[in-house]
């Protein structure tokens, strides 16, 4: 058995995409090992939302290249989505890679890894997706399985790169989509997270099918099991799909929707297709229709431009909001990108630091907002993990973690590994990232 390595950078895309490599290179006698120096092939992921990312891929396949030097027949695999930009440039900065995976052609793995093993060096990022078949997905054990359901951007935001490594927007074949979470469900999975950039663009390239239908569908199969969605473009959010989270019991009340900034002329100059008042009309609708639905968004601070004024418009916005949780990044100019043209009105990376510095100090502060609303309450909690004796606030007592509906997660003092049961909890604290709880 020959084995391989994947180092997975970026986002549960990417971390899907793993699983399916796993599974396609299953069938070509490889076994999965999490040691790199001991592989045959090493793969790695790539990310290129940011800059930091890039450079994480681009430094890890330098050490394996020297490996190569002592052990000619090791296989280095360039995937993800700075493959995808990369295509055959990389052969000149990285000369000992065999093969350049674009995401477009994530499919095509078990065919183009023969081509390697034959010796020859293969790029393929055209973008005409390849068409999939039926796979085995070699899924990260936890209680949650990832199901992409379409792929791709259409939205071109000024400062982001994923219209040009995911490209167009594509639905999955829904037969495919409710095939694979039968497996998942059989393998004792019990939540679904279906996956996609703009998941409520699901559909629209196939006929009679969007998101609304698609959850209806996964709800009516059998078992105990929760269904959750990301993410979620603001104004694409439908009456219909918060009518149909509303009617599905399996549908949890969660929903994650990057607002990236809270001042409407920077959203105006990021090509966001909504204001700060259109925004705030979806989160009170939200939160008006489904009682302890949980909102979570991503915020950039210093867009190019960005002025200490419309800065605060950001902090502001989270507070009157009452967003529960926020992702947060400096601004990170990347090729090809609208935004990263603007090199005079680019923000010193020392204020970019700073201000990124407050919006995590007022995201915490949210976080612990939000979480105060939950003492006291009883809440259904599926357990993810028996995390042992907690050496921290727990002290000496046996800790298992888990989330509830709406997406919080609780530590609960219990004795046993209950990983996968649904349990009803109390609520006796709350915490900036986490909630306490005792078993009801
Ligand atoms: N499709 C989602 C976001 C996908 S990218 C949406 O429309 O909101 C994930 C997050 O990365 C974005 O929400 C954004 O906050 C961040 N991001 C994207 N490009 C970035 C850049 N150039 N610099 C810093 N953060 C960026
Ligand atoms: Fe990027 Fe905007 Fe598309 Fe989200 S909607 S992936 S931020 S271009
Ligand atoms: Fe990164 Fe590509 Fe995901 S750029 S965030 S891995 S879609």
């Amino acid at each position: 058995m020959k084995k391989v390595y994947i180092e997975t950078l970026g986002c549960q895309m990417n971390k899907s995409d793993a699983e399916r490599m796993f599974g396609m290179l299953e069938h070509l006698g490889y076994t999965e090992t999490t040691e790199p120096k001991e592989a045959d092939m090493l793969i790695i992921n790539t990310c290129s939302i940011r800059q930091l990312s890039e450079d994480k891929a681009y430094s890890a396949i330098g050490v394996w290249g020297k490996w190569k030097k002592t052990n000619p027949d090791l296989k280095i695999v360039f995937a993800g989505c700075v493959a995808q930009q990369a295509g055959k440039t990389l052969f000149q900065r990285a000369p000992y890679v065999d093969l350049v995976l674009g995401t477009q052609r994530l499919y095509e793995l078990p065919n183009l890894v023969k081509r390697i093993e034959a010796g020859e060096r293969v790029v393929s990022v055209e973008e005409t997706p390849y068409e999939e078949s039926d796979i085995k997905i070699n899924r990260v054990k936890s209680i949650n399985a990832w199901v992409p359901i379409m792929e791709g951007c259409n939205n071109f935001c000024t400062y982001c790169i994923v219209p040009y490594t995911r490209g167009r927007e594509r639905s999955r074949k829904p037969e495919l989509i409710l095939s694979e979470i039968k497996k998942a469900l059989a393998e004792g999975f019990k939540e679904i997270t279906l996956l996609g950039q703009n998941v409520d663009s699901y559909g629209k390239d196939l006929d009679g099918w969007n998101l609304s239908r698609l959850l209806r569908e996964v709800n009516a199969l059998e078992g105990n099991f929760r269904i959750r969605f990301v993410t979620n473009y603001p104004t694409d959010i439908t009456e219909e799909l918060i009518d149909t989270v509303i009617e599905l019991d399996k549908v949890c009340e969660y929903f994650h929707i990057p607002m990236q900034s809270g001042d409407d002329y920077t959203l105006k100059k990021m090509n966001r297709r909504y204001d700060f008042a259109t925004y705030k009309k979806i989160c009170d609708n939200l939160r008006n229709r489904i009682s302890d639905v949980t909102i979570t968004s991503d915020f950039i601070a210093g867009f190019p431009g960005e002025t200490e004024e419309q800065f605060q418009n950001t902090l502001n916005a989270m507070t009157e909001l009452e967003l529960d949780y926020s992702n947060t990044a400096a601004y990170s100019p990347r090729e090809r990108t609208v935004a990263a043209k603007w090199v005079d009105k680019y923000i010193d990376e020392d204020v970019k630091t700073e201000r990124l510095a407050r919006l995590n100090e007022h995201n915490r502060e949210c976080c612990l907002h939000s979480n105060k609303k939950y003492i006291g309450r009883e809440m259904e909690v599926l357990i993810e993990k028996f995390e042992g004796v907690n050496e921290g606030a727990r002290k000496g007592k046996n800790v298992i973690t888990g989330r509830t509906r709406n997406n919080k997660i609780v530590h609960i003092p219990y004795d046993q590994d209950i990983t996968g049961e649904f349990v009803n909890v109390k609520i006796t604290n709350a915490r900036t990232w986490y909630l306490d709880g005792e078993m009801v």
